[in-house]
């Protein structure tokens, strides 16, 4: 079992701390928007479902810190909460979508009311902790749903390839593309998994291998430079990825490495398969190139479990993401089908 990862509890949010992870399963409590958007910017959690599934919560959180006197008051609160959340990182769409989401419900209630009264605040924050667990009970139907459409994907005896995570740790649920694993392999579907480990962050190394091990999945850890390597010789049937932001025609922002991945997988001709919830399809976005791409700390790149590594002073690049072309991708599984072939028609079609 993969140990709960939010807990609400009336005013405050246990955060299972990822950094941690493998060592120790510890929890962080946060207790109003800021803290919430720290504990995301942070990399307390990560994952783009979870990332908006914390942003959910971190509206009725904010709202129980707070005594307006007004709906005006109030509504500037929400709005600041949804300015702070909304910069906590810029590529998982799911942020934006959870926070849009909160403060369109917040409105909604507010403007059918006509006096304002601390009692009616109080049904307000109700009212926002319901879409809060609604937006978390959707994830987690979602993952079972887009589990078992990926799952029919593969064939018996498959070996499989994944990066970052995109696991139960990144979700509400069993996951996206790791659900898609742990799915196929209760159907006896998955002969070896590998989890590629994921520098400079190590998600695949820390959490996704941690993952199938506790699943049982027969896995392997390997460094991303085998991926070639390992594409030649070891006889991988499918590429199974998560996905943070995906454009209208297609292209996807995924963990830096996705893209290398799907070059590779084009070569050795290997099916490229992208799960993702629809709330990270991003239709206000014609193309990948105008999804914007973390830019997080050369610390991150130049430091392995806080030992530098290069040389002292040394810069280094690191985009947290990169966008994988559509043409690269053979199918994009959602909770409401699979779309295949990926472009801009068919993305239109199942919406
Ligand atoms: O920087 P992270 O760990 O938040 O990046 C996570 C990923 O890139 C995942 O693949 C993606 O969010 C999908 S998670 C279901």
């Amino acid at each position: 079992m993969i140990p709960p990862r939010l807990i609400y509890k009336k005013g405050k949010l246990k955060v299972l701390d990822q950094r941690l992870l493998p060592h120790r399963v510890a929890y962080l409590t946060v207790r109003n928007a800021a803290q919430t958007a720290k504990a995301i910017k942070d990399m307390v959690l990560r994952g783009a479902p979870l990332i908006g599934c914390a942003a959910a919560w971190g509206f009725p959180l904010e709202l129980r810190t707070r005594r307006p006197s007004s709906w005006k008051e109030t509504l500037t609160l929400i709005k600041n909460a949804a300015r702070i959340i909304k910069a906590a990182r810029p590529t998982a769409l799911a942020l934006f979508y959870a926070a849009d989401r909160m403060q369109e419900k917040a409105a909604a209630i507010i403007a059918g009311q006509k006096e304002f009264s601390p009692k009616k605040y109080r049904l307000l924050v109700r009212a926002l902790e319901r879409e809060a667990a609604k937006v978390t009970e959707e994830d987690r139907l979602a993952c079972a749903r887009m589990g078992a459409l990926g799952a029919d994907l593969l064939k018996k005896n498959s070996i499989v390839l994944t990066h970052c995570n995109a696991g139960a740790l990144a979700t509400m649920g069993i996951g996206t593309a790791v659900g898609v694993i742990t799915e196929a392999h209760a159907r006896d579907r998955i002969k070896h998994a590998y989890s590629s480990e994921t520098r400079p962050y190590l998600q695949g190394a820390r959490l996704t291998i941690w993952e199938l091990q506790r699943s049982k999945v027969p896995s392997e850890l390997i460094t991303d430079n085998m991926a070639a390597h390992l594409m030649k010789t070891a006889g991988i049937n499918a590429i199974i990825v998560g996905a943070d932001r995906i454009a209208a025609n297609g292209d996807t922002a995924n963990k830096i490495g996705t893209y290398a991945l799907a070059v590779l997988a084009g070569y050795h001709k290997i099916p490229f398969y992208v799960i993702a919830p629809t709330p990270t399809i991003d239709a206000s976005l014609r193309t990948g190139e105008e999804i914007k791409i973390e830019e997080r700390s050369s610390e991150e790149v130049t430091f392995i479990n806080g030992r530098l590594v290069a040389p002292k002073g040394v810069r280094a690049r690191h985009p947290g993401f990169d966008v994988t072309p559509a043409k690269l991708i053979t199918a994009i599984v959602t909770e409401k089908g699979v779309i295949r072939p990926v472009n801009r028609a068919s993305i239109k079609k199942q919406f």
